[in-house]
């Protein structure tokens, strides 16, 4: 990626892109009022300006470089340029270089359109072997025409966040015979190397050593046992500290309580929730952010075997809750209880989960939008970034009547209520507000819950800067929250 101030036409690229609005007449040219006499034309091959739209005019032959145009959608903000860049960049997959050219000037929309850029550029190929060569390579040279000028060092930083972000999306579309607890722990080791934090992994001996009843008791029912990687960053100058909690079911069959068949499909991206805080805190370090940050990613696969738990097993958590389990699919929240507690033993100033925890996060807001609860300031910082990063976030309540939903007979409490699916995203979220530890003072730790069970994962059609797939979604989100409120 490079950026330029020459004109486009001086630019030696195979495409050129330019962009049009919608406007309320027709498509507008963004910028480039010298074509405006092709403005008919375009509107004549279909042009409207609308987001995802990409209008591509052949080439003239004998010359290299041709012209297509982005649609930005009805008004210009950093989000529609980034989505533009991207609908540009990945529609565009196969050809070699493209400048784009959108007429946008302001550092805000020029960073912005830099990173759906560059978050376009990706493409999964790690189980190709066939048609490997028919899948189109990512646009592997992009130059971006501007007047505003982007220092190597803002070029650079965009880099290594959309490098992480590749990072969660390959960990996530892996699937899970080949990603189970001991090889994510082995790709988190990997991908660390170099980075100045700290990587530890537990394996099953060391986790009942810990008393970690919840990822020893999901873990237990599958050949390949569970593991706990701690990933610490302490840089000098630290003044916060935030602890982060990571789902990591490498696959969720549900175990006993075993998934109908269909909804089983797509169970490799559970541990989604992992790969974003891992992408997250390896971003912050690789940044030199000034935050102390933990990470638990607690990993299991949850098989069905005679060794799996049952329903009604009384597992003894972390910090010594006992929880009876009434459905072994609900175990996302049985690994992180034992997250939950190890983050809150070391007093941080908050702490983040980030989990794809229930189905019902899909039905309450589909597939795009992340649900966020807890602490209602922590919440609200994290929505607010999520406005700023174009990726969407909504703040849910945790509706106090619905703790009796987890009162339990014989132990503490329970996974769930059998048969009751009221409020489900929020049921998880309370569950897990039992395990965020409370100070000498008697306050609690602040606390937000990201339920990324719809939005982890793109289940297609392509649009803006994502193809189907994993999505990497929260991590430039967490970063902004950690920037604007941690350092
Ligand atoms: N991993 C699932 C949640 C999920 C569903 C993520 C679909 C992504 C797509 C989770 O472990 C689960 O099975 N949740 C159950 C909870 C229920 C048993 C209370 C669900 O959503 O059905
Ligand atoms: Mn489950
Ligand atoms: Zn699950």
């Amino acid at each position: 990626m490079t950026t330029s101030a020459a004109a486009p036409a001086s630019l030696d690229v195979d495409v050129v892109v330019i962009a049009a609005r919608a406007g309320k007449d027709g498509p507008e040219l963004v910028a480039h009022p010298d074509l405006a006499g092709l403005l008919p034309a375009l509107t004549a091959v279909g042009l409207t300006g609308k987001a995802d739209e990409l209008v591509r005019l052949p080439s003239i032959e004998g010359s290299r470089a041709s012209l297509a145009v982005v649609g930005l959608g009805a008004e210009l903000t950093a989000d529609t340029a980034r989505r533009a860049a991207g609908a540009a960049i990945r529609q565009l997959a196969g050809t070699g270089s493209v400048a784009l050219a959108l007429g946008l000037d302001d550092e805000s929309h020029v960073h912005a359109m830099v990173e759906g850029a560059m978050l376009a550029a990706y493409s999964f190929t790690d189980y190709r072997a066939k048609t490997a060569s028919k899948v189109k390579a990512p646009v592997a040279a992009v130059t971006v025409c501007t007047q505003a000028s982007v220092p190597d060092a803002a070029l650079e930083r965009i880099r290594v966040i959309t490098d992480h972000v590749a990072l969660v999306r390959d960990l996530t579309n892996r699937s899970g015979g080949d990603l189970y607890p001991q090889s994510f722990a082995d790709a988190a080791t990997e991908a660390a190397k170099g980075a100045p934090v700290t990587v530890e992994v537990w394996d099953e001996k060391k986790l009942a050593a810990e008393g970690c009843g919840g990822i020893i008791g999901i873990g237990q029912g599958s050949s390949r046992p569970p593991r706990l990687v701690k990933v610490s960053y302490a840089p000098a100058g630290a003044t916060k500290h935030v602890g982060l909690v990571g789902k990591g079911i490498t696959y969720d069959t549900g175990g006993i309580s075993v998934k109908p068949a269909d909804a089983m499909n797509g169970m490799q991206n559970d541990m989604g929730g992992a790969a974003v805080l891992l992408g997250l805190i390896l971003t912050a370090a690789r940044l030199g952010l000034p935050v102390r940050l933990t990470a638990y990613l607690c990993m299991a696969e949850n098989l069905i075997s005679s060794t799996a738990i049952r329903v009604n097993d009384i597992l003894t958590m972390r910090g010594g809750t006992t929880v009876e389990v009434m459905n072994t699919d609900a175990e996302g929240r049985l690994v992180m209880a034992d997250g939950m507690v190890l983050a809150s033993e070391e007093n941080p100033d908050a702490i983040i989960d980030v989990a794809t925890l229930t189905g019902a996060a899909i039905v309450s807001l589909g597939r795009r939008t992340v649900g966020v609860m807890g602490d209602d300031e922590l919440a609200g910082a994290v929505v607010a970034a999520g406005r700023e990063t174009g990726e969407p976030h909504w703040h849910m309540p945790l509706p106090e009547e619905l703790r009796s939903q987890l009162d339990s007979r014989f132990a503490d409490m329970t996974n769930l209520k059998p048969g009751n699916r009221d409020g489900g995203m929020l049921v998880a979220g309370i569950f897990l507000r039992e395990f965020v530890g409370t100070r000498a003072d008697g306050s609690t730790i602040p606390w937000a819950h990201l339920d990324i069970a719809g939005a982890a994962v793109n289940e297609g059609p392509a649009y803006g800067y994502l193809d189907a797939g994993a999505t990497g979604v929260s991590v430039r989100t967490l970063l902004t929250v950690l920037e604007k409120h941690f350092v």
